[in-house]
């Protein structure tokens, strides 16, 4: 008879042993680790605890019943990450491709159901070829389970997602159900249909990289949140990201001791904006000088660059940062700086963390292709997000603050706890030039000298609305303040709304405009 204890380590050696020696080894040369590495690399040291090691496929079809696939393709489990516990699952391209099939599906759901139930986030590392072909429609049915939980749990805990490998046809969706998408580049891709399918239906030709690689996803689609070189990079990122984040929706975020005096004046930032409304600046620098030093995590860098996002931490309190960039196309919004701010929004809202948006834009990008591509249901999204948080929300208009794009920007009007504005802001309906040549029309055709008279209208109307204090008289703006105050003002404002409780009517849910 076989030592149980013995027949045990075997069958552990076997499971932690995945696809074996050489498929490690293949694994390793595309500049990949294998699952168990990732996860070694990701928990903090001696934490992993893994479930559902035995699992096995019940494929028999297409000579499945012949295979043995190690934890079927998939590690699940718990740990902690700076001591606190996430669940994790990492799939393994050394078995079967990391193909989920029914029994590897049904693995991914059992610590999502884990997560969900203790209010713990989530971890997905993926890196897999997809449906398990010979698994059919099992494996399909697999992957519509763990969208419905992706769907369940969004909002309640953070969902994270790296992308570590091949990313295919529906299998994108459940990543795309989660709150942040990770991608490594060279060695990970996502995309619905391939080179080969979109090469034999359109006739284009396309790499995968170059289709669906970390950075077109970032860049172009907006897909991935971060892009790292290699995988040790992603798996930092993921650490680093959690940091900021809570366990679940019904605690605040981690608040850590600040080292940086909340009562920090930043003289320079009276020049870092140009007083002349055209010329274009950074306003990265501003946030940064907002933010306790070094904590800035700017998202979805490079992608519609025009808004930049990020999260960063004042007085060691997580802040969601929105800001407009007039450095990018003047920093006006557009199709998809609407969509990024709008699910940025949202996040925070979800996850108690406090919104501060700074203002500088001149409006809403015109063109046809913006109206064509529904621009009007995607700027909608900003304006449902801002109305519908009800995490507390401070807004500091630094200059322009023009018609929808001021309304759009955390508006009193829709729903800002405070509202700052620097002297240089400008709030009008539309910029000077502008709102002259239309209500001067008259003077302006009738006058010597047109051009002249144009500008002479367009100081007028500057002079009129293009300051802070017609919307401070009006009640608009609450404080008109010292950009070198900016940050120990946003300190203390925020000190007031800690406990800020706020409730919309009850309903089933809404209809976001999407
Ligand atoms: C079963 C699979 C598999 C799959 C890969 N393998 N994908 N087995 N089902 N989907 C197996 C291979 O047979 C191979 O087994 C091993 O994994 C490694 O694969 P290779 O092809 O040798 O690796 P590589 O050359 O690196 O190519 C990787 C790949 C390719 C580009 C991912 O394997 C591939 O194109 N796979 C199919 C992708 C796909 O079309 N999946 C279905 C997507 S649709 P051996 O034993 O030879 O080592 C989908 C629908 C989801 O997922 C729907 C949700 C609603």
């Amino acid at each position: 008879m076989t030592d149980p204890h013995q027949e045990l380590q075997r069958r552990l050696r076997e499971i932690e042993a995945m696809g074996g020696p050489q498929r490690i080894a293949r694994q390793h040369q595309m500049g990949k680790w294998s699952a168990r590495e990732r996860l070694h690399y990701l928990l903090d040291p001696d934490t992993f605890e893994e479930i559902g090691a035995h699992v096995e496929h019940r494929g028999t079809l297409f000579g499945l019943d012949q295979v043995k696939a190690p934890a079927d393709g998939v590690v699940t489990g718990f740990g902690r990450i700076h001591h606190r516990p996430v669940y994790v699952f990492a799939q393994d391209f050394t078995v079967l491709g990391g193909s989920l099939g029914e029994m590897h599906a049904a693995k991914i759901q059992k610590v999502q159901d884990l997560a969900l139930k203790s209010g713990v986030p989530i971890i997905g590392l993926n890196d897999s070829g997809g449906a398990r072909i010979q698994e059919g429609v099992d494996a399909l049915s697999g992957y519509g389970e763990i969208f419905k939980r992706n769907t369940w749990a969004s909002g309640v805990i953070p969902q994270i997602t790296v992308i570590m490998g091949p990313s295919a046809g529906g299998a994108v969706y459940s990543p795309a159900l989660t709150d942040v998408i990770i991608m490594v580049r060279k060695t990970s891709q996502m995309f619905i249909t391939g080179p080969q399918v979109i090469q034999t239906v359109t006739g284009e030709t396309v790499s995968a990289e170059e289709l669906g690689g970390a950075d077109t996803q970032l860049k172009r689609s907006g897909v991935a949140h971060f892009v790292a070189d290699n995988d040790a990079e992603a798996l930092d990122q993921v650490r680093h990201l959690l940091a900021y984040l809570p366990n679940n929706y019904r605690e605040e975020p981690p608040v850590i001791d600040a080292l940086d005096p909340l009562d920090r004046r930043e003289p320079r930032l009276r020049e870092l904006v140009p007083v002349d409304a055209n010329k274009p600046y950074d306003v990265k620098q501003i946030i940064h000088t907002i933010c306790d030093r070094d904590t800035f995590l700017e998202w979805q860098s490079g992608y519609a660059d025009n808004l930049v996002i990020g999260l960063g931490r004042l007085g060691g309190h997580v802040i969601g940062v929105v800001a407009n960039q007039p450095r990018v196309l003047a920093g006006t919004l557009d199709i998809n700086a609407s969509d990024k701010l709008a699910r940025f929004v949202r996040f925070c809202d979800a996850f108690n963390i406090p919104v501060i948006t700074l203002v500088d834009t001149p409006g809403y990008l015109p063109g046809t292709a913006q109206e064509f591509g529904g621009i009007i249901r995607h700027g909608a999204k900003v304006l449902y997000a801002y109305a519908e948080a009800t995490v507390p929300k401070i807004t500091v208009i630094l200059r322009k603050a023009y018609g929808g794009a001021y309304l759009a920007m955390c508006s009193r009007s829709l729903g800002a706890d405070l509202v700052m504005a620097w002297p240089t802001a400008e709030i009008a309906v539309m910029g000077p030039e502008g709102a002259a040549n239309i209500i001067f029309r008259k003077d302006i055709e009738e006058a010597d000298d047109p051009a002249q008279m144009r500008q002479q209208k367009a100081r007028e109307y500057r002079e009129q609305f293009a300051n802070p204090y017609v919307a401070a008289s009006h009640g608009y703006i609450d404080q008109v303040i010292d950009p070198a105050d900016t940050r120990p003002k946003l300190a203390r404002a925020l000190m007031a709304l800690y406990n800020k409780r706020d409730t919309r009517p009850d309903k089933r849910h809404g209809n976001m405009p999407v």
